[in-house]
């Protein structure tokens, strides 16, 4: 029979995880089944336990379930740990593994795909919130000289440093105290999906400053049209996270890593 995978969120009609890992399969020669599952919002558990108990292989969880999964799985990866958050997980010997490739999958995209680099870099997180949380276990090993995390509400960034305060130079700052200038600034923000940004002064860019924002639309989102406007050398979204943390639940689940730009450039509309 062949492996079943799946994506579990809610809502989930418009994840393009599906196509994703078809791409990867035909690309790769595996012969896999994926399936968008939307979950009710209290029904999260049950539907994880009847997916593996039917003989299923491997789900990614998106919102708004992956804290949940970080509670309910048997045993986390290190990456997964502090993330706080599971967004891939398997089943090993019967019991239930979570792993969280959000953050691989960003660090790839910035490093491999666009070629910035993040050691020793000055590098501002915009955002404390779960997706933050989740990138923070794969930003900080890249040993960036220092990083600032902002946000509208400061605790949250001051309780996300202490958190990671063992990982390197971190400091929290509310917008209203943001100094530049910034060498790579991470927008992990869910204001642009609302067509909002945050105040950012407009000293902020180092010159030949990288900006990526973690979220991605069809088009440029309010952040990179703001770095672009700015002095960014590099404005980009999150597609490119995407399909590399795609890429990378497929390697956990399939012990082969997809090759991701060939994916990339199919989804990138025209
Ligand atoms: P996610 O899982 O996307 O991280 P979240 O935990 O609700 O969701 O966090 C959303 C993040 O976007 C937070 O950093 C939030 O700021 P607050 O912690 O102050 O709420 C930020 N955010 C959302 N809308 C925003 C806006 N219009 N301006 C600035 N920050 C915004």
């Amino acid at each position: 029979m062949t492996d079943r995978y799946a994506v579990m969120g809610n809502p989930i009609e418009h994840s393009k995880s599906p196509e994703i890992h078809r791409m990867f399969a035909e690309q790769t020669g595996q012969a896999i089944a994926y399936e968008r599952m939307r979950v009710p919002l209290e029904g999260f558990e049950p539907a994880v336990r009847a997916f593996f108990a039917s003989g299923g292989k491997g789900l990614n969880i998106t919102v708004p379930f992956k804290e949940q999964a970080w509670v309910l799985v048997d045993r986390r990866a290190p990456r997964a740990e502090r993330a706080g958050a599971v967004n891939t997980l398997l089943a090993e010997a019967g019991r239930l593994v979570g792993d969280n490739t959000d953050g691989t999958g960003l660090v790839r995209d910035l490093t491999v795909n666009h070629g910035a680099a993040l050691q020793g870099r000055r590098v501002l997180v915009i955002g404390a919130g779960g997706a933050v949380r989740g990138v923070l276990p794969a930003l900080l090993p890249e040993a960036p000289g220092e990083v600032v995390i902002a946000n509208r509400t400061v605790a949250r960034a001051e309780a996300l440093v202490e958190l990671f305060a063992d990982q390197g130079r971190l400091s929290a700052v509310g917008f209203d105290r943001l100094q530049g200038p910034f060498d790579v600034v991470i927008n992990g923000t869910s204001a642009g999906l609302a067509g909002e940004l945050p105040p950012l002064p407009d000293d902020l860019l180092a010159p030949g400053a990288t900006c990526y924002d973690m979220v991605y639309g069809d088009q440029p989102t309010p952040f990179m049209r703001w770095a672009r406007a700015h002095g960014a050398a590099m404005a980009v979204d999150g597609l490119g996270m995407l399909v590399e943390q795609a890429a990378e639940s497929f390697l956990i689940w399939r012990g082969v890593r997809p090759e991701t730009a060939p994916v990339i450039a199919a989804l990138r509309p025209e």
